[in-house]
């Protein structure tokens, strides 16, 4: 069934380590407890949230309500002519799901190696790297409707997947649980290239064993150690923008990292644009922006939500006013009551 604690820390179920409580946590590992803690919240009026490995949230202050804490688990593989369909309950994080479809030779997941989360929140968020998202190798979400008490199956071109973004965070955010992921695993697998594997020395009889360690290294050798800084990844996400604002900013900096889109759109790097606004060492508290990669904030000890909120806002304000572009946050606020939107 499932484990009630009171009145707990958060600190060790958020990366960004932030030390605030809720009411109550509960860590859920069937889909009935689920709906049994969904039901005494409505009937007690008291706000909820449901949290994986809580690496995309910044806590702003205490929560008055239920954080649920998804360890739903469970892999079962199918195998068909040309693929192998692997249905993956969303307790699951994604990085051990990686690592044993690795083990048993199934590949395809290892360029996105090493991302935290769980498996629900890795569809929610259509988490991406290197070249591939989680659109690419999805075939469908279980999402549960928790007031019908039924699992509703989207096939993958109903999930609205797009850049960080899915159905998941509009139309079945309130009232519904992600409970499973359907992960398609083509049997001829081919490599996805992308510029770091083009430098390595490994590329030769490059394998999915290899592109696993060389994505494992680079990540490891760029972002902060989770153990030892708290932060949540990319804060914002990569402005996409028309190509007449990309051309106004690549008349001044040529060397501008920028990504040509399908629609015609521009991909900026936002960390680009973060180190050119020459921010030094700002800090706010403990609040600061990490010092190998510019779209990245850290709790360096013990800085609250608010001012990593106060330095993101520094920082988004600084950016509109030399580039006129506005970042959009990646990571979801929550406050007392439950998730808003802010930025
Ligand atoms: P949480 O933070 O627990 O939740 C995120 C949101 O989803 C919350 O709003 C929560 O309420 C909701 N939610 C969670 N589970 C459910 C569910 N079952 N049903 C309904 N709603 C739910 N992301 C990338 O895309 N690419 C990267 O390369 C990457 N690198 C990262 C590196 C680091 C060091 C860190 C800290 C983060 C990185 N991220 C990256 C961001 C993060 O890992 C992903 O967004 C991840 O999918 C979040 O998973 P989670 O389980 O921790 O989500
Ligand atoms: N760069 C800078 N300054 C910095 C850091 C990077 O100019 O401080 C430049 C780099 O030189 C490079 C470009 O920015 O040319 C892009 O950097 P990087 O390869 O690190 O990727 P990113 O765009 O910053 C995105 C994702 C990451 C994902 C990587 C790898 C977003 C918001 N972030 O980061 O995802 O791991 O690509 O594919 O799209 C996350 O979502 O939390 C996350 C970490």
């Amino acid at each position: 069934m499932y484990k009630k604690k009171s009145n707990q820390s958060l600190k060790d179920l958020n990366t960004f380590s932030m030390d605030v409580t809720a009411k109550k946590i509960i860590f859920v590992n069937t889909i009935q407890s689920l709906i049994e803690i969904w039901k005494i919240c409505k009937s007690y009026n008291l706000p909820y949230i449901i949290l994986g490995e809580g690496s995309n949230v910044l806590f702003l202050e205490n929560y008055m309500g239920i954080v649920i804490i998804n360890r739903i688990k469970g892999i079962t593989i199918q195998e068909k002519k040309n693929v192998w369909i692997l249905h993956v309950f969303s307790g699951e994080k994604w990085h051990d799901l990686v690592k044993y479809t690795m083990r048993i030779g199934l590949f395809g997941l290892e360029n996105l190696s090493l991302i935290p989360g769980s498996v629900g929140s890795a569809a929610i968020q259509n988490i991406g790297a290197y070249g591939l998202e989680i659109k690419h190798i999805c075939e469908y979400v279980d999402v549960l409707s928790l007031e019908r008490n039924n699992i509703i199956r989207l096939k993958k071109n109903s999930c609205q997947f797009s850049y960080r973004n899915s159905i998941f965070k509009h139309k079945y955010n309130n009232g519904y649980a992600v409970i499973a992921v359907g992960i398609k695993i083509k049997k001829n697998w081919k490599p996805i290239i992308f510029p770091i594997l083009l430098k390595s020395k490994k590329i030769i009889q490059i394998n999915a064993y290899k592109i696993f360690n060389i994505i494992c290294q680079t990540r490891k050798s760029k972002l902060p150690n989770l153990k030892k800084i708290g932060n949540a990844g990319s804060f914002f996400k990569n402005p996409i923008v028309t190509s007449q604002i990309a051309k106004n900013i690549l008349s001044t900096y040529i060397n501008v990292p920028h990504y040509l889109q399908k629609n015609g759109f521009i991909k900026i790097s936002a960390a680009w644009l973060i180190e050119k606004c020459n921010f030094k060492n700002i800090q706010i508290g403990d609040a600061a922006i990490y010092k190998k990669h510019n779209l990245i904030l850290v709790n360096k000890k013990k800085a609250t939500g608010q001012e990593i909120l106060k330095l993101a806002k520094i920082i988004q304000k600084s950016i509109f006013k030399k580039f006129k572009i506005l970042l959009e946050p990646e990571i979801d606020f929550i406050n007392s009551s439950g998730k808003i939107k802010l930025l």
